[in-house]
Order: structure tokens, then sequence, then C-alpha cells
């Protein structure tokens, strides 16, 4: 019988096992599946962790997620096609939901099925070997201190790329008097409260954590970018300005001559692939970017369609991206997918990696990743959504944090599944201090 590891069951993960599990229920018959989990449950970043650094094995954490981290994008976008937030909740939510909220629905569809005896948690894989026909791997088990050697005949890759930081160095770093520390282990703004925090960076955690921290308190926050700003309306007390030059003492000088006294400095540059578990011929080498190279449909390693990633890209599209993904994936491990020769392979990346390469600003973005989502989506029988709304949701999106990053997420949209509409949440975002699902969910009546 064919057997298949996937590492990782965070999101990605979760799709993989959903998929299968489909199949199984149409009468189909799956191949033997094992997942390895590092953490000791399932949902990957959303299931939150107060630890940074080392768990209680003196494993890295993988976790970067916050306390009162809300959904950056509508809900609406990354629904599950067969699973919607009406079927989960029993009525409409709004349409940004905090983490505990987000995380409940994840859990809740793979809930519904059996596939938490496949998962080995507190596991984790430390090394694979392909010996041109099967796989091995190598598997600590932490809590009973155990490793072992298994064959496996494919391998989905499904271990996250938002858990290993990129942490650049500045001139006078060594010598500042306060906090350094990376939004990787970033978990609660309300230690900033009334200080003067430096945030490096220009992407969602430049944006969200320097949000978090001025609505929990602190007394300034100073965003530095290094290519372009994100230019929004910032409230007052949040300023942007360009690229970290050094620190003097506790001082942040910029290279536009910006001086500002900082009691800490939160380095928001990103995450990095990071894949120690695979040799260098598997390995996906690659900054975050909308489409890396090596992968048919984002999906398939190019030199050995045995391996498949999944997840891997810079995401618009998340949720529901994955499960086309993982729907494909498992066509491909079930023969019912026929890879195409080397050429056709090579053509279909070389087309979508020059296209990537082209894309000038955010409305493009979500215009590519919605027409690869759709195409992925048209070769399983993943069911049906309307990826027409959510490309038009993502761009209304843009706009709304255009118009005020404030605001943006007490706006309403509907589902691309049932065609609800999304109510208004009884608070808006920037007075929400209890991010509670207690408190989310308990709509005040009409
Ligand atoms: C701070 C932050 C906020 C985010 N907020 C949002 C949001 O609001 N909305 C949204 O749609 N997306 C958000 N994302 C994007 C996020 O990437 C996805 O939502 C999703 O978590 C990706 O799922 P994944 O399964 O690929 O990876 P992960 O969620 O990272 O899960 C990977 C899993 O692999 C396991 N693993 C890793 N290595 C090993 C190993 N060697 N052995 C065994 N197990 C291993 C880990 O323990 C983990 O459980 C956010 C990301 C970050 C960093
Ligand atoms: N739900 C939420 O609210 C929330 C909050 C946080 C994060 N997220 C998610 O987390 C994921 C990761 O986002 P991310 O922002 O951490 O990573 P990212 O999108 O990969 O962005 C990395 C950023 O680091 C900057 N950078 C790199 N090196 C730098 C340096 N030496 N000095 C200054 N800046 C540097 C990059 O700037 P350049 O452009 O100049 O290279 C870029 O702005 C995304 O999927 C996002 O949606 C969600």
């Amino acid at each position: 019988m064919t057997k298949v590891a996937i590492i990782g069951t965070g999101p990605c993960g979760l799709s993989m096992l959903r998929a299968f599990e489909q199949a199984e229920k149409k009468g189909e018959k799956i191949p033997e599946i094992v997942a390895f989990d590092k953490q000791s449950d399932w949902g990957g970043l959303w299931n939150y962790s107060w630890r940074t650094g080392s768990d209680e094995y003196g494993d890295p954490i993988p976790n970067s997620m916050y306390r009162y981290l809300w959904s950056n994008g509508p809900k609406e976008c990354l629904e599950f096609a067969d699973y919607s937030f009406d079927e989960h909740f029993g009525k409409p939510i709004p349409s940004f939901p905090p983490r505990e909220v987000l995380y409940d629905y994840i859990i809740g569809r793979v809930k519904k099925g059996n596939s938490k005896n496949k998962v080995r948690f507190n596991t984790t894989v430390n090394s694979v070997v392909y010996d041109g026909k099967n796989f091995e791997i190598t598997s600590h088990d932490k809590k009973n201190n155990k490793h072992a050697k298994e064959i496996f005949d494919y391998l989905i890759v499904s271990s996250g790329h938002f858990s290993v930081p990129y942490i650049p160095e500045y001139q006078g770093m060594s010598s500042f008097p306060g906090r350094i520390m990376h939004s990787h282990d970033f978990r609660d703004a309300e230690e900033f409260r009334g200080k003067n925090v430096i945030v490096l960076g220009s992407s969602y955690s430049a944006e969200d954590v320097a949000l978090q921290c001025h609505k929990y308190g602190a007394n300034t926050v100073t965003i530095g970018y290094r290519h372009n700003p994100m230019g929004f309306k910032w409230p007052n007390g949040v300023k942007e300005v360009f690229h970290l030059d050094r620190l003097e003492g506790s001082k942040a000088i910029f290279k536009d001559g910006y001086e500002q006294e900082a009691d800490a400095i939160i380095l928001c540059s990103g995450y990095l692939h990071h894949f120690p578990f695979l040799t260098e011929d598997q390995k996906l080498n690659t900054r975050n970017r909308l489409y890396p190279p090596k992968l048919y449909k984002g999906v398939v390693w190019q030199d050995n369609h045995k391996l498949l990633y999944l997840g891997m890209q810079d995401q618009f599209h998340t949720f529901n991206m994955f499960d086309c993904q993982a729907w494909f994936a498992r066509d491909v491990v079930m023969g019912k997918i026929k890879m195409p020769d080397k050429t056709e392979i090579e053509k279909d990346i070389n087309k979508w990696v020059a296209m990537e390469e082209k894309l000038e600003n955010p409305d493009q973005m979500i215009d590519f990743q919605t027409e690869y989502t759709k195409e992925l989506h048209d070769l399983s029988d993943y069911p049906k959504i309307d990826f027409e709304l959510i490309r038009k949701h993502f761009k209304e999106w843009e706009h709304h944090k255009v118009e005020d990053i404030m605001t943006y997420r007490n706006k309403s949209f509907s589902s691309p599944v049932t065609g609800s509409v999304a109510p208004i949440h009884h608070t808006p975002w920037a007075s929400a201090m209890d991010d509670s699902l207690k408190v989310f969910l308990d709509q005040p009546k009409k």
C-alpha cells in the first residue's frame, strides 16, 4: 500500500488530511497516511503559544502569532468551500475575527472527521533521505524521547514558512540599552505601553505590530521602511520614516535624518523558508514570493514528483487556496492526475514565474494569485466557490485600508460559499480590547 508522510498539521497539513478523508468518504481507497507535528496539537501558527525560544524539549517554537491578533483580511476570502462559517458558527459572524475564532473554525472542520489518529504530535521530523524510490524519514517523538526511521512513498511538506525569523543587524544594536526582538517573538503589545517603539519593515507584520502597539498604549511608534513605505494615513503617535541608519545609545537615527529616542526595536523583517530536515536537492530555496520556482502548479517538486509542497507562496489567498493545493496534491498522489512531461512542466513553471516577476501593484498581485487558485481549483473536485467574488473582496479590502487603516476591520463582506452578508461587529476594532471568542460572538440582541 502507498504510504504518505505529511510534515506539519497547520492549515495546509489539515487541508491535506481533509482532502484524503473526502476521497475516502466517496468510497475511494486512500493511501496510508502518517502526519507529523512538532507541536502538541494541530492548527499550526493558529495554535497560540505564550512560549518564545524553545519548547520544553529544547526544540525551537514555530509559533509567530500573538495575543490580540485579528484577521488582517476578510474571513470571506479564506472561507472553506466545503465548510462555511455559517455552518460552523450557526449564524453569520463579522468579517474580521480574532485569532481564537479562526482557530475554532479551522479545527471545527477537521474535528468532524477521524484524521487526528493519523497525526503524531510532539514529533519532529529531523531528516529525510530520498534513495531514488522512497523517502526514509527520521523523526523524534519528544515526549517519549524515541527516535524512529520509516519508509514512505510520498512526502508532503506543509511545515509553513513564517516560523524562522530573518534577523538583520544594524550598527549600534549591540550597545542599545533597550529591548531588540523580532516579530516572531512578539506576544503582547501591552508590554510596550508608554514606550517609544521602533518597528522595522513595511509589510503585514510591521503594519499590524505598529498598530497593536499604538492601540495598547505605546507612547510613540516609528516605522522604518527599507524600500517602499506602506503609506497609510497613520493615527497620531505613529510615523513612517525612511530606513534605519544606526543606533547611537538609545537614539535611532534614520537615513532621512529623522531621530527618535527608543525603548524597544521590533524587527518585522520577515521569515526564511527553512527546511533543515531536507537534503539540498529536495529543498525549496526561495524568498517570500507569490510563485516560488521549481514547483509545478505551485505544489509538485520539479525534480521529483513524489515530493510535494503546500502553502509555500506569499499569501493573499490562504485557507481555500491551501485546500485547492491539497485536493490537487491528493489526486497526484492517487494517480488521478497524470504529470505532464519535463518540457511541459518547465514551460508551465516558467510561464507563472515570468508573470509573477512583472507584477507591480497589489491589485495585479491579487489577480495573479486568484488566477493561480482558479486554475488549481479546476483540476480537482474541490467544491464550487465564487473566486470572482473573493477577487472583488480583496480589491475592496485593499482600498478600505488605503482609506483608513484604523477602520478597515469594521467593514462587512459577503460569503463566496453561502452568500450571507456579515453583520457589523458590535465594537469597532480600534476600541475592541478583548479578543476572546466569547466576546466576539456575543452580538448584542437587536
Ligand atoms: C503573525 C502571522 C499572522 C497571520 N495572520 C493571518 C491571517 O490573519 N489570515 C490568514 O489567512 N493568514 C495569516 N497568516 C498566514 C499563515 O501563513 C497561514 O494562515 C497559515 O498558518 C499557514 O499554514 P501552514 O500550514 O502553511 O503553516 P503553519 O501554520 O506554520 O503550520 C506548520 C506546522 O508545521 C509544523 N512543523 C514545522 N516543522 C516541522 C518538523 N520538522 N516536524 C514536524 N512538524 C513541523 C509546525 O509545528 C506547524 O504546526 C499569518 C501568519 C503570521 C506569521
Ligand atoms: N493577521 C494579521 O494581522 C497579521 C499580522 C502580522 C503578519 N501577518 C501575516 O504574516 C505573514 C508574514 O508577514 P511579514 O510582514 O512578517 O513578512 P513579509 O510579508 O515577508 O515582509 C517582510 C518585510 O521585511 C522587510 N525587511 C526585510 N529585511 C529588512 C531589513 N534589513 N530592514 C528593514 N526591513 C526589512 C521587507 O522589506 P522590503 O520590502 O524593503 O524588502 C518586508 O517589508 C503574512 O502572511 C502576513 O499576512 C498577519
